[in-house]
């Protein structure tokens, strides 16, 4: 593989972007950057310390002092952290905040994997693999309950279905790098989907896009 091979995957709420970002990860022995996590750190932090979501200026400080070597709490992905997380992130001064960290991941030398919202759009326009990963929202909404039913939260299918509703329009709607699936980005449907079908799939997505580089 030449060296630098990035690898973009975005898609909205709980397609099984993550799942597939990993599961690349592993094939192709790359680290994966789940960006999301970004933004729920702001926004937990943000809400822990009284601040207001809607405050942009508020929020830009948090994403500007954010220790991205603490992604790992479980309580950034809880329910409550993903709505927080949609709602900083429709400030266009978190995103610009965030913006380094994100590229300076991908510029690492053996590559890198992100996935998120605007990887292929805004962070990394040039990567040479995208894939833009989806579901119908009645299957991404059971799939994120039967997580945070995993993770010992309960609520119900529907609450689950109209949160998904609202971030989609939330997350697409916004004017700073909305939802959008770039020119160039794989679309990769995964309603019909076994873990395991989606992973191939992706897997032969980037087989192919790497072919095509190494011939370039
Ligand atoms: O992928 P996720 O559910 O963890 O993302 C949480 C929220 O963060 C999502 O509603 C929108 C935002 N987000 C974003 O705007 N850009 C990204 N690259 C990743 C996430």
């Amino acid at each position: 593989m030449k060296p630098g091979f990035v690898i973009a995957v975005d898609g909205p709420a709980a397609s099984g972007k993550g799942t597939i970002a990993n599961r690349l990860g592993a094939a192709f022995g790359l680290p994966v950057l789940d960006t999301g996590l970004l933004y729920r750190a702001v926004g937990v932090a943000l809400a822990r310390g009284g601040g207001d979501l809607d405050d942009a200026e508020a929020a830009a400080r948090v994403a500007r002092g954010l220790d991205a070597g603490a992604l790992e709490d479980p309580a950034f992905r809880t329910r409550e952290a993903g709505e927080a997380a949609s709602r900083v992130a429709a400030h266009a001064a978190v995103r610009a905040a965030l913006l380094d960290l994100q590229r300076s991941f991908a510029a690492r030398p053996g590559g890198a994997i992100l996935d998120g919202r605007d990887i292929g759009t805004v962070i990394c326009p040039d990567a040479p693999a995208k894939l833009f990963v989806t579901a119908t929202p009645e299957v991404r909404a059971e799939r994120r309950w039967r997580q945070l039913a995993g993770q010992g939260e309960t609520v119900g299918l529907d609450d689950v279905l109209a949160d998904i509703r609202v971030r989609d329009a939330r997350d697409a709607g916004r004017d700073a790098a909305p939802l959008v699936r770039a020119a160039d980005a794989v679309l990769l449907d995964t309603s019909e989907l076994t873990i395991e079908q989606a992973a191939d799939a992706a897997r032969r997505i980037v087989e192919a896009a790497r072919a095509r580089r190494e011939r370039s």
